[in-house]
């Protein structure tokens, strides 16, 4: 998938941009000082693939201070078929449209015509990458769960739709806990809610386990190149459920059948917590260095190197799940690698679009041409864009 052009009306701080990419060119640098729009720029395309932002779950903060709208639209080109030579590449376009209260609708278009998030999403597919990642390593389980979503919504549309039945059931069975309590209502009532939870969630705990394995299969080879260390790394699925060796092995038809026992051996517990205490809204991934959870001994730069592999990882993982490359978002990590950290990363996004931000360049790496390093900073020859305050330019050479 490639994107050719970005248009952005009263996104942010763009007031209207209009942004052609280089289709010679799968290298973009968006350079700029601080405060300028940089991120805003990945995060308009973000918004395109996963129907929301990265940074805020408020879709008001995306639409400029002075208007009452924000839409985005991105016109792309899907990568040609090389099974069938013959066919040429499909242009796709795809608009996301976002209003502020009293108007606060959210709607989306697929080649003009009108179209739900189920259906929206996944038909570009990006690799986020930013340092507050980071977090997600050593910060609580619902960042990790958050991960997990992002890169399997992308792929797979019935995750994103049960994930949101799940939800969605999910809050109306703890209000139901409540209401139990309060005597409106009786036990009984459970029943119906039950089997819709464990309907959606069998679905999102098997294809976990599945997404899991990929990584869990290409980790420690991943990581081996990326770090110096011999460490043995491992990314283990953490699910609530008892009783289950291989999570991976397990059939979905398998699934259900624990987490329906199960939730019914937990439902006396859950009447007197008030909340649904088992089922993948509690899952969360655990990451070890020789048998060790990762935070009683990794270090920072050892988290780093893991993040990397993770991201080398996912490009594969969409490339082999969707026959499409996914676009590369990186907003400022190339300052955060060492050299070598960084050829790594510029070997494995080789032929990928891909669109970075920094501050850190200088005017003679921005006329392009060989590659150049400017503070510890490897830089391939690329299209320089210059933002400054919502406006972009190319610079003059
Ligand atoms: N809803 C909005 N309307 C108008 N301007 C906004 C809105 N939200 C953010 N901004 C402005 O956008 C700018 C921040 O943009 P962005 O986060 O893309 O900066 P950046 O160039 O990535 O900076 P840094 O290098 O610090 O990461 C700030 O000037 C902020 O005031
Ligand atoms: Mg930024």
């Amino acid at each position: 998938m490639r994107l050719q052009k970005l248009i952005l009306e009263q996104f942010r701080n763009y007031k209207n941009l209009e942004l052609s990419f280089d289709p010679q060119e799968p290298m973009t640098y968006i350079v700029g000082p601080n405060a300028q729009g940089k991120t805003n720029i990945l995060e308009s395309i973000y918004l395109l693939a996963l129907t929301k932002s990265f940074r805020t779950t408020k879709q008001q903060d995306m639409i400029g201070w002075e208007y009452e709208y924000a839409r985005v639209k991105g016109i792309f080109e899907e990568d040609a078929d090389e099974e069938a030579r013959s066919e040429s590449p499909q242009s796709l376009e795809l608009e996301a449209f976002l209003g502020k209260p009293p108007n606060p609708q959210k709607s989306f278009k697929k080649n003009q015509v009108k179209t739900g998030a189920a259906n929206f999403i996944g038909n570009c597919q990006v690799v986020f990458f930013h340092p507050e990642d980071l977090n997600m390593l050593y910060l609580g389980p619902d960042l990790r769960r958050a991960y997990l979503n992002v890169i399997s919504v992308q792929v797979n549309r019935k995750y994103f739709s049960s994930l949101r039945s799940y939800l969605k059931v999910l809050k109306q069975r703890n209000a139901l806990l409540h209401a139990i309590k309060d005597q409106r209502a009786t036990p009984g009532e459970l029943d119906v809610w039950d089997e819709q939870l464990v309907e959606h969630g069998s679905y999102l705990m098997f294809e976990r386990a599945q997404t899991i394995q990929y990584f869990q299969n290409q980790l420690a080879s991943t990581y081996q190149k990326i770090s110096e260390g011999d460490e043995n790394v491992k990314i283990i699925y953490h699910h609530t459920l008892h009783d289950i060796e291989n999570p991976e092995e397990l059939s979905l038809q398998n699934w259900r059948a624990h987490f329906s026992e199960q939730l019914d051996r937990t439902r006396p517990r859950d009447l007197q917590a008030l909340v649904t205490t088992i089922g993948p809204h509690r899952d969360d991934l655990n990451f070890s260095f020789d048998g060790l959870n990762l935070a009683a001994c990794a270090s920072r730069g050892e988290y780093r190197s893991l993040l990397l592999a993770l991201k080398l990882i996912e490009l594969k993982f969409f490339e082999e799940r969707s026959n499409q490359k996914p676009i590369l978002l990186l907003d400022d990590v190339f300052s955060e690698l060492d050299p070598k950290r960084q050829n790594l990363l510029l070997q494995a996004i080789e032929g990928h679009q891909t669109i970075i931000t920094t501050t850190h360049l200088n005017d003679e790496a921005a006329t392009g041409g060989p590659m150049r390093t400017h503070r510890n900073l490897n830089v391939r020859p690329g299209k320089y864009l210059e933002v400054s305050q919502g406006i972009i330019h190319e610079p003059t050479a």
